[in-house]
């Protein structure tokens, strides 16, 4: 979709539609909403004195204007109460209001920036939650489908403001919002993808087709590089597949050369069916999904380096099948990781934390400044948390409260589970260094104290995203216009966030 800003005054606007707004409880609209219902001769008015336009949240009227003014028709939007209003019922109502006009549709339309002016938030914020909102919002996978209904598709969407010196932090916040938006939606894309089509090679193959774009360094380790650096926790998950496993390095360079990166580490298994563990048909049959950290890696990266962000990053994706066979590894069986620490591995289902240690593992020697996982890595966290929020662990307060602040302004929700030491009784091995199950309580943060063992002293974060990959559209989960259903590529928007405010910090 094409995204344009144009300075003009919105009653002059020639389009499919303009789209203004009402928050709830105003009776005489101001703004460009009132200056739209002076030029309509008050038609809005008489829909508010009617009782048809009242402006409660997500509310939408849309109406022709038969040549009044040059648009064809006109969209009001309700923002709800005034006191409520947030930079996430931007993103709300503009996706609510793309969607509605593609499905009623309209091909192109004209905006207002919702929520700058009388809603308080400042040009380019708003603006960058509107852009956000209609990418997101408009979101589908239909590649697989051959038999479309008619296909109705956004062509363009136009940000409209009254003033000249408006033009610049409208553009700037179109350039940041419509590159996260594209790379949260490529994320998505690779998560719905079925196993069978992103198998850890042609995966990597997608990794170096993106990078060449993107202008940053993708090397692959194979299973030969693998074994080379005794990485046989990776290569242990990957033994009962007849598929190649593939860890997915990265290389971003925006900062000065001799900056340390910050390593962002992703989950890839391409399919999980629990190995020897096998899993049950309620639990397996979403499990296409359990790659959802390396997609969001791969959209990190991709976006940092479209919107070079003066930063060095490293991303690395382990990416595997985990399938019984044969040859697959048996609970009982003890694995060597890259750092020399042994795991036993009791059940076959809990490895992510095995593909994870030996990625963290590997980062360490990058010295990086600080790490960040993201990993579909536990039901416990579904069970403690709920399908609403992203688990957060790790072993620096100030790095955690980076992502919460980012958090806070991208609409995720992000809470801490503690890492208590005691906890690490749980998963003492009598035989290795540590066991990859910790028993029925705490599933969460016992995976995360594993994953502890394998970052060193390095500032790390750890986002348990089992969560929150997915809209199924079930009440237990965030209901957001801007997650429609499907993977909603959680991680992307926050951790770009996180390293944004970060780089502007050191600035
Ligand atoms: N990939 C799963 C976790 C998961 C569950 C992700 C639901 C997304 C949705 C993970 O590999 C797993 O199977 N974890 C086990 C660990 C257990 C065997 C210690 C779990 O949580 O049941
Ligand atoms: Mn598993
Ligand atoms: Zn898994």
């Amino acid at each position: 979709m094409e995204i344009q800003v144009a300075q003009e005054r919105i009653e002059r606007v020639k389009d499919k539609a303009v789209v203004v707004n009402l928050f709830e409880g105003v009776r005489r609209p101001g703004g460009a909403t009132g200056a739209v219902d002076k030029a309509l001769g008050g038609m809005i008015g008489h829909l508010i004195k009617g009782g048809d336009l009242r402006g409660t949240y997500k509310e939408t009227v849309l109406f022709r204007t038969f040549g009044k003014i040059p648009a064809q028709r006109v969209l009001v939007v309700g923002l709800g109460e005034k006191a409520k209003f947030s930079l996430d019922r931007i993103r709300e109502v503009s996706a609510k209001a793309a969607r509605h006009l593609r499905d009623a549709g309209v091909d192109s339309f004209s905006t207002v920036v919702h929520g700058a002016g009388i809603g308080g938030f400042a040009l380019q914020e708003a603006s960058e939650a509107l852009v956000e909102g209609v990418l997101l919002g408009t979101y589908r996978f239909d590649r697989y489908k051959t038999e479309q209904d008619e296909k109705k598709e956004l062509r363009r969407t136009r940000i409209v403001v009254k003033d000249p010196e408006d033009v610049n932090p409208v553009e700037a916040a179109v350039r940041w919002a419509s590159v996260v938006g594209a790379a949260t939606n490529f994320t998505r894309d690779l998560v719905a993808l079925p196993a069978r089509d992103k198998t850890p090679e042609k995966l990597a193959e997608i990794a170096t087709e993106m990078a060449r774009e993107a202008g940053i360094a993708c090397t692959i380790i194979d299973q030969g590089e693998a074994e080379k650096l005794h990485m046989g926790a990776f290569l242990g998950v990957a033994q009962g597949s007849e598929e190649p496993p593939q860890l997915i390095v990265l290389e971003y360079k925006g900062g000065e050369a001799e900056d340390p990166p910050i390593a962002v580490v992703g989950k890839g298994i391409t399919f999980d069916s629990g190995g020897l563990n096998l899993k049950t048909y309620e639990y397996m049959k979403d499990m296409k999904e359990d790659m959802a950290g390396a997609a969001a890696t791969l959209g990190i990266l991709k976006a940092a380096a479209e919107l070079q962000l003066p930063l060095n990053l490293l991303g690395l994706a382990p990416c595997t099948e985990n399938l019984p066979s044969g040859r697959a590894t048996k609970p009982g069986d003890i694995l060597r990781t890259h750092l020399g620490k042994t795991i036993e591995v009791l059940n076959t289902d809990a490895e992510g934390r095995l593909v994870l240690a030996d990625a963290l593992g590997y980062a360490t020697s990058f010295h990086p400044k600080a790490m960040l996982d993201m990993a579909t890595l536990t039901g416990a966290c579904k069970v403690g948390l709920g399908n609403m929020t992203t688990g957060m662990m790790g072993n620096n307060e100030e790095l955690m409260e980076r992502v919460r602040a980012a958090a806070s302004r991208t609409g995720d929700h992000v809470w801490p589970l503690p890492l208590y030491d005691d906890y690490e009784e749980q998963i003492k091995s009598e035989v290795a260094d540590v066991k990859n199950t910790g028993g029925r309580y705490g599933g969460a943060i016992t995976a995360a104290l594993l994953l502890k063992k394998f970052v060193k002293d390095i500032p790390w974060v750890h986002l348990d995203i089992a969560g929150t990959v997915w809209t199924h559209g079930k009440p237990d989960q965030l209901k957001r216009e801007y997650l429609p259903k499907g993977p909603t590529g959680v991680g992307v928007r926050l951790v770009l966030q996180a390293l944004r405010d970060w780089a502007q910090q050191t600035a």
